[in-house]
């Protein structure tokens, strides 16, 4: 039996990271494409990933990926910078839907900026793997990258402790250390740290920090459209929850990015 075009359409987007800060990728892309459908998987009970070595990464994601398409999906977003810096190159190939990731996509829009000094934030994993100087050199090797790793920022936003003025303080810290190279903007280089925004904004402008998140999901909607994997539907489409721990946990954290309506299904695999 062929599967029409239609029917490859009609299949959602599946979406993954380590938690809850995948979301604020599926927040954007939502807002551009309400009618598509979508899948989310939060790999709570491995969260962190940045803590975590490449052969796990590769594991966890390989697992993920498995799951997806035995669901059956068009396209997987890698809402997550971790895997899309350590493991995205090793494993692309292997599968037959469209494989998105953030950082080497961001990376392309990140290098056309008129600065010379651009600071990152991101997971210790990421910061070693140095994806981001490389992906940007690639396009701008002009530009000066700069990241630095936030030990605590994942934790503070899982566990939705964002106010606790001794997170707000922690915050703080790792800001002014970052200052000291005189960024002319920083990159949000984990899809945590957007949750983090407001706290942020309590000690810089707003505007020197940029969301990879807008960019990507601007890409993945003209990519899904050059490719004709639009869905022509005119309902709002269904969208799913999966976690592999702590499904009131994830729900909770979520909120300030994404009202999730149902518990999230929990999978273990
Ligand atoms: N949100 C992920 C990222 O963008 C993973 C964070 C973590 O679990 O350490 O890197």
């Amino acid at each position: 039996m062929t599967i029409s075009n239609k029917q490859i359409n009609d299949l959602p987007i599946a979406f993954f990271d380590s938690g809850v800060g995948g979301l604020t990728v599926l927040h954007h892309l939502k807002k551009m494409l309400p009618n598509e459908n979508y899948l989310y998987f939060g790999d709570t009970v491995h969260v962190p990933y940045g803590e975590k070595s490449k052969r796990q990464l590769i594991s966890y994601s390989e697992n993920i990926l498995n799951f997806f398409n035995k669901l059956g999906c068009k396209a997987v977003v890698m809402a997550c910078n971790t895997t899309s810096s350590v493991v995205y190159e090793d494993i692309s190939a292997k599968y037959n839907f469209k494989l998105y990731p953030i950082v080497q996509t961001a990376a392309k829009v990140l290098a056309q900026l008129n600065i010379t000094n651009l600071g990152v934030f991101a997971t210790k994993a990421t910061v070693m793997s140095g994806a981001y100087e490389r992906e940007i050199a690639k396009y701008n090797p002009k530009m000066k990258v700069f990241t630095q790793h936030c030990p605590e920022w994942v934790k503070i936003v899982e566990n939705n402790t964002l106010n606790l003025p001794e997170n707000i303080e922690i915050v703080k810290n790792d800001l002014e250390l970052m200052m000291k190279n005189k960024p002319e903007k920083i990159v949000l280089g984990c899809t945590h740290y957007p949750f983090l925004k407001s706290v942020l904004s309590k000690f810089a402008s707003v505007d020197l920090f940029i969301d990879p998140a807008v960019c990507f999901a601007q890409f993945i909607v003209s990519d899904l459209k050059e490719n004709g994997l639009l869905n022509g539907n005119d309902s709002v489409g269904y969208e799913k929850f999966f976690v592999s721990a702590n499904p009131e946990k994830f729900k909770d954290a979520a909120k300030l990015f994404y009202d999730i309506k149902e518990l999230p299904h929990l999978v273990t695999f």
